[in-house]
């Protein structure tokens, strides 16, 4: 693997490059580096590469034909990669499909970063190695480097280690463990001192598991991940049990009608279902079925009777489980009110909205939505009860949304089209909630 470098700090490289594996496969053969200073092709007397940002700003921005020139140079680029923060994340994944080349060209950037159309003109691959800003590429580029090459074949010393660590299943690797035994009177797991390989691989699989659970949730949906795996989730023990302080409400009044008038809207069987449908299976606190109108409040109790105690709760017992969650109420207030005994505390409001924008009052402008990101609604999960509150009919009233403490992000959507039912959009946001929040 050629690896040919453009930096500004050559020098940066030295270190790295000169100990421990990557010294050892460049005297091997295995990999060979080129560093290229673009300086060297600056055409100013001063050498300049930099200039000030066109519509003003602090610092320098790295002009694009020394750097054009020097890329002109090199004899076997192959794949073309700039280091940028706003690149593609830099993942196992990419680390493997970068290894099957036989070259790769990689522009370290400086300053403020590099004029956009070098990376146009040229057609560079942005690649970022981290939610964080460094100082320069060199450190960016030396990390693509060591994981590229570790994995170029004959680099490590066994080659089916490659296939076993971190992200290579899509998952965080188990913990590691050597000699002492006991070490601060902390044990090494029995099981990998059992020597029965079946026990030690599903311990390893767990731990492994559990860990990206923990620590990168979000790469469990992504992972590809068997039967055996899902049940081990399942099973894990939510310590904080975020769902219990989550209760949904949803509002047949106040809520738009089809000429965004507020109005009141019937009950549906289907939602008071699937509402506690979605609250069971992420074990929720409640769902506050809402509705000033008696005769339907007398209905919706009817079927919660029904579907719990009565024929239909003795005939299907799982939905019974569910429904028993319902509870029906004439308002937001007694909603509030309800969860307030429950919980012991006032519940946060929170609101949700697919529109973007709405108007206070008749004779007001329209206010557009500044909405709450998800993580911090589950923040406020770990203190206080939350009371998440969706509407029916064409969504909830500007008065309720007035009185929120906040409206959550909505579900985006791929279009203009923006009817998702409220029971699909409250099973989304809970899962964004809750999820796989420990
Ligand atoms: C100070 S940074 C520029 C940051 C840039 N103004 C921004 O906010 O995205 C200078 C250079 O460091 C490199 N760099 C910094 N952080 C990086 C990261 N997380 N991944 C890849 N390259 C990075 C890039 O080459 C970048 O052009």
């Amino acid at each position: 693997m050629r690896f040919t470098v453009l930096t500004l700090f050559p020098e940066f490289f030295a270190g790295p490059l000169s100990c421990a594996q990557m010294a050892r496969a460049r005297e091997a053969g295995l990999i060979d580096v080129a560093l290229v200073n673009p300086r060297d092709f600056s055409n100013n007397r001063h050498q300049h590469v930099d200039d000030r940002p066109y519509g003003g700003g602090p610092g320098m921005v790295m002009q694009p034909e020394p750097l054009a020139s020097a890329l002109a140079t090199v004899p076997e680029p192959g794949r073309r990669i700039v280091l940028t923060p706003s690149g593609a994340p830099l993942t196992q994944a990419l680390a493997r499909e970068l290894a099957q080349e036989n070259a790769l060209t990689l522009v370290c950037g400086r300053y403020e970063g590099i004029d956009e159309r070098l990376l146009e003109s040229e057609g560079l691959e942005p690649v970022c190695v981290g939610q964080a800003v460094l100082n320069g590429g060199e450190a960016a580029a030396l990390c693509l480097m060591e994981a590229v090459a570790r994995l170029v074949p004959g680099f490590m010393g066994k080659e089916e280690s490659g296939f076993d660590e971190s992200f290579s299943a899509g998952l965080i690797e188990y913990p590691h463990y050597t000699r002492p035994e006991v070490y601060q009177s902390l044990e090494v797991p029995e099981t990998l001192r059992s020597g029965s390989h079946a026990r030690i691989a599903k311990w390893r699989r767990e731990a492994s598991l559990l860990r990206t659970l923990e620590r990168r949730p979000e790469l469990l949906q992504e992972a590809p991940l068997d039967g055996a795996d899902y049940n081990f989730l399942r099973a894990v023990e939510k310590p904080a049990a975020l769902g219990r302080s989550l209760f949904l409400c949803l509002l047949h009044h106040p809520v738009l009608d089809k000429a965004g008038k507020p109005g009141t809207v019937s009950l549906t069987n289907l939602d008071i279902h699937d509402m506690c449908r979605v609250s069971r299976t992420y074990e929720l606190a409640g769902v506050l079925l809402a509705t000033p109108l008696e005769d339907q409040r007398e209905l919706g109790q009817r079927l919660l009777t029904h579907w719990t105690d009565g024929a239909g709760g003795r005939a299907n017992p799982d939905r019974a489980q569910a429904l028993r969650l319902g509870r029906m109420v004439q308002g937001l207030d007694e909603a509030i009110g309800w969860v307030t005994g429950q919980a012991g505390r006032a519940p946060k409001v929170v609101a949700t909205c697919a529109r973007t924008s709405y108007r206070p009052g008749r004779s007001r402008k329209e206010r557009l939505i500044a909405f709450t990101p998800v993580p911090t609604v589950r923040g406020w999960l770990r203190e206080d009860p939350v009371l998440l509150v969706l509407g029916t009919g064409h969504g909830l009233a500007p008065a309720v949304l007035e009185r929120a403490d906040a409206i959550v992000s909505p579900v985006r959507g791929f279009s203009a089209y923006n009817h998702l039912p409220v029971r699909a959009a409250a099973a989304i946001l809970v899962d964004r909630l809750l999820g796989d929040a420990l």
